[in-house]
Order: structure tokens, then C-alpha cells, then sequence
């Protein structure tokens, strides 16, 4: 069974720190890695956790104490991965249409980059050649992942080279001398069909003659968690077996061993991470009854804007009478959590948490309203250490200039 923290651990940290409070848990990090490295241990697997799902410089350095390398959506995320003590190496720079100049930074940086348009490619190889591999993020036109939001890798998707362009990217590389060393594509988050990830290497096995260099094949990330109870995720022992196969079959029939790369963000901290708020005002209006919290879409903004599902408990009343709820937010807009869940009986004052809030949840907080992002607080060997305080208006202020009457 995978390890949780209590209610009574949530409340007693929520009554320590005072709620909005974010809560990580570590051990709980590393457990998610530890099945990682176990269901891939027969090929040669990389894991680059894709930090855009949760940044936090201490998250960051216990990814790295465990081993695990890292993925970074920008330059900004670069340089935090370099603080948390990555070295280049360890760290994987995937960029989305950004200008050459980021590009470049990074190559100063000395990661590894995954490059998803013609023109940077042509600027790079314009201009390094031959010297410094990198990766080329390709569109598979694979429609995948849990809604159209955050499906990535189909023909309408704006991410990647689309894979018509194969042609050009083969004109590039001849004229510039480029050096590729990894195909690269990232289908979607939340892909729960092992097949997605079949038909995705295999696309990408098709092309591997064109290219001599080529040492990396990059999954990119996607793997889907449990959200709902009774909900499965990734068979990643099956996705593991199947990688497996997969690889070993193609280095038989062409000689060509590639390593494999995957950059998983949602399977590495969301299940790690909670999310505890105080019921603000009880208030029944007809048939339905409002617990209103004092967080909002300024903290999760998940469920409204992906319509995503997080399981929600009263931590103050846990035994208490089964009602239902509309756990709605503070922010003057419709700002719903959940509609008509079944909630243990829920008074002004109680904590609710939010389960799965380790991914994509402080990462997307925002100040709107002019409130306050919650404070971040990580449970590792039993003990609670505040990671972020609370903001103050000063926060709010810090970057506003006064101007001149
Ligand atoms: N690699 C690349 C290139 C990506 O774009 C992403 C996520 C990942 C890896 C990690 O994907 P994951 O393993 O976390 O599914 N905010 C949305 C998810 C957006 C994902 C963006 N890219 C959400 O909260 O559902």
C-alpha cells in the first residue's frame, strides 16, 4: 500500500501552520521512483522528472538525492534545477516555442535540449553544427492524454515538429551538420492506455535509420494516477514490460541500442502532495448546501479549468454524518471544487483537504483577487518543515513601482 499521511498529520500541520497550506510528502516522492526504476530495471530507462508539475527548490533537491534526473519547461527552471545542485548533465531542457536566445542560454548552460521548431533548429545548426547533440521533439499526431487541454501530441497540437516535416528536419541535418541524439514526443498528460505509448515508438522506430547519430528515444511524460478512489492509473509494471519488448526487439533486429528517456511530472509528486484549507461559511441555498473554503481557483485551479476531479475529505469530522456538498472557493468568481460530493458532515472552522494537489497545483497559484498563495510545508523522516511562508501584502507590492503622480 502506498503511504499517505493521516488526517490527523494534515490537521495537526494545518493547525502548526495555518491553512492555506500545501503539504509534500517525500517519502511518498521516492516511493513513486522507486516504481519507476522497478518496472523498467530490464532496459536502459532515465527518468527526468518533469519539474513544471511542482518547482519548489526542496522538492527539486529530494529529487535529486533519490537519483532522479530533471526535465525543465524553460530557462527559469533550468537555473533553479542548477541551484537544487543538478549537474547539466542530469538536467533536460524540453522548449516550446521559445526564441533562440533561451536556446542558447541553455546551450551555455550545457543541458540537454529538446528542440520542437524548424527555424530554432536551423538557427542551431547554423550555428553549432556538429558540436553539441540535441534532441528534436517531434508531433507523432498520436491524439492522446485525459482531455483536449492537455493533449499534446495530435495533428492540431501546436507543440513539436509535425511529423510531415520529417523531410525538412533531414535537409536541416545535412546542411548544418546537425547532431541529433534524440527523438523526442510527449503525447499528453494523463495517458492511461499502455498502447498510447506503443504506437509512439513506434512511430518513432521508423525513423531512427534517418539518423545516424541517434543514441535517446524520449517519451516525454504522461503517465496517468488515480484521482478518483477506485480509479487506475498506468499499469507502469505492464508500460514497463512493454518498453521492455519493444527495445530489446528492435536491438535484434537492427543492432541499434538506444536508451530511453521519460519525463514524468504527475507521477512523481501529485499523489505526494495535499492541499488543506478552513471551511470560511456553511451556507444552504435550497436543495444545496455551500462549504466555502478559504482558497480558491487562485490555489487549485485545476478543477476549473480542467474540469479535473480531486477527492476531497472533512480531516475535522472525519466519522461524521455523509451530505452532500458544493466545496466552492473565496474568489469572486463561480469557482467550484466539486459539485454534489459526498462529504462527512461539514461545520464553519473544519479542514477539508484536497487529495492529489502535488501536481500542477501551487505551480498554477496564482495572486488573483490580491490574495495570498498558500504556504508550502514538507513532511520527510517524520518530521514538517516550512518549504514557503506565507505571503504578506509587502509580496503582493514587491514588484509594483510607484509612479509619479
Ligand atoms: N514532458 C513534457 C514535454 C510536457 O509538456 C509535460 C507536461 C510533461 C513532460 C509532464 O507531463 P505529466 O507527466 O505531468 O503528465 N497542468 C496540467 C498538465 C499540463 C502538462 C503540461 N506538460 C494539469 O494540471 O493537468
Amino acid at each position: 500500500m502506498p503511504q499517505v499521511l493521516s488526517h490527523r498529520q494534515l490537521s495537526d500541520i494545518a493547525a502548526t501552520f495555518g491553512t492555506p497550506v500545501y503539504i509534500y510528502h517525500a517519502e511518498r516522492i521516492t516511493e513513486q521512483y522507486n516504481l519507476l526504476k522497478d518496472a523498467f530495471r530490464n532496459v536502459d530507462t532515465t527518468f527526468f522528472y518533469a519539474c513544471k508539475a511542482l518547482t519548489n527548490i526542496n522538492i527539486l533537491k529530494h529529487i535529486k538525492s533519490i537519483g532522479c534526473n530533471v526535465d525543465c519547461s524553460s530557462v527559469n527552471e533550468v537555473q533553479l534545477a542548477l541551484m537544487a545542485g543538478f549537474p547539466p548533465e542530469k538536467i533536460l531542457y524540453t522548449s516550446n516555442n521559445i526564441s533562440f536566445a533561451e536556446i542558447e542560454t541553455a546551450k551555455e548552460l550545457g543541458v540537454h535540449i529538446n528542440i520542437d521548431s524548424l527555424s530554432n533548429l536551423e538557427k542551431f545548426g547554423k550555428k553549432y553544427g556538429h558540436s553539441y547533440p540535441i534532441g528534436i521533439r517531434l508531433r507523432p499526431n498520436i491524439m492522446a492524454g485525459g482531455n483536449l487541454k492537455i493533449s499534446t501530441g495530435h495533428d492540431k497540437s501546436k507543440f513539436g515538429i509535425p511529423l510531415e516535416d520529417i523531410n525538412k528536419v533531414l535537409g536541416l541535418m545535412k546542411d548544418t551538420n546537425l547532431n541529433i541524439r534524440t527523438l523526442h514526443i510527449h503525447t499528453g498528460s494523463e495517458i492511461k492506455d499502455v498502447e498510447v505509448f506503443a504506437k509512439g515508438i513506434e512511430v518513432l522506430f521508423g525513423l531512427v535509420h534517418h539518423f545516424p547519430d541517434l543514441k535517446v528515444i524520449d517519451l516525454g511524460g504522461g503517465l496517468k494516477v488515480p484521482y478518483m478512489p477506485g480509479e487506475m492509473g498506468t499499469d507502469i509494471r505492464a508500460l514497463g514490460a512493454k518498453v521492455a519488448e519493444e527495445f530489446i526487439g528492435f536491438e535484434k533486429s537492427t543492432g541499434r541500442k538506444l536508451e530511453i528517456w521519460f519525463e514524468p511530472g504527475k507521477f512523481m509528486v501529485s499523489e505526494a502532495g495535499y492541499l488543506v484549507t478552513s471551511v470560511n461559511v456553511i451556507k444552504q441555498s435550497g436543495d444545496i448546501r455551500f462549504a466555502g473554503v478559504d482558497s480558491g481557483l487562485n490555489h487549485l485551479i485545476r478543477p476549473m479549468f480542467y474540469g479535473a476531479y480531486h477527492h476531497i475529505e472533512n480531516i475535522s469530522n472525519s466519522d461524521g454524518k455523509m451530505l452532500t456538498y458544493n466545496v466552492v472557493g473565496n474568489i469572486c468568481e463561480t469557482d467550484t471544487f466539486a459539485d454534489n460530493r459526498l462529504i462527512s458532515e461539514i461545520r464553519e472552522g473544519d479542514y477539508l483537504v484536497f487529495y492529489n494537489a502535488g501536481a500542477y497545483g501551487m505551480e498554477m497559484a496564482s495572486n488573483y483577487n490580491s490574495r495570498f498563495k498558500p504556504a508550502e510545508v514538507l513532511v520527510k523522516n517524520n518530521t514538517s518543515v516550512l518549504i514557503r511562508r506565507r505571503e504578506t501584502l509587502q509580496d503582493i507590492l514587491h514588484t509594483q513601482i510607484l509612479a509619479a503622480d
